[in-house]
């Protein structure tokens, strides 16, 4: 299966980011971790981050692969346009997050897209994201 990691805004900056909430790796050093991971599960993956809301749709919109990994940052709690892309998208999609949104401020408790997702993983730092690759892996045997 082919699957796509999508990030969202200011996830360009981890490792920058405050690291007791975000860990200390840079997204490059959790991709290259992944991309190992994916390659052991049999899966295949391809990686994109974006700080704008559009590119993150036209992503989306234009994916031919089995499954999307989305970590959206912020666009999480609001974006409609992200949510309606991802509902309209009739692959499987895990919706992941590095910290448990759920114990954090008030308005990072709700998320747009968890309704239009398959799941949701939140909390494990960048192992959120390989949980979500191993339910994948263990989807296509
Ligand atoms: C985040 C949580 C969001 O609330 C925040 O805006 C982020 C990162 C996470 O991975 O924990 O940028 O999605």
């Amino acid at each position: 299966m082919h699957v796509l990691i999508l990030n969202g805004p200011n996830l360009n900056l981890l490792g920058q980011r405050d690291q007791n909430v975000y860990g200390g790796k840079t997204l490059a050093e959790i991709n290259a971790g992944l991309e190992a991971e994916a390659k052991k599960l049999g899966l295949t993956v391809e990686f994109y981050q974006s700080n704008s809301e559009g590119e993150l749709v036209d992503r989306i919109q234009g994916f031919d692969g089995g499954a999307i990994i989305i970590n959206a940052g912020a666009y999480s709690h609001y974006s409609l346009a992200v949510a309606d892309a991802l509902r309209d998208c009739k692959k499987l999609k895990i919706e992941a997050h590095l910290s448990n949104i759920f114990a954090r401020e008030e308005f990072r408790r709700t998320s747009v897209l968890s309704p239009v997702c398959d799941g949701v993983i939140s909390g494990f730092g960048e192992q959120s994201y390989l949980l979500a690759l191993k339910y994948l892996a263990g989807r296509v045997q």
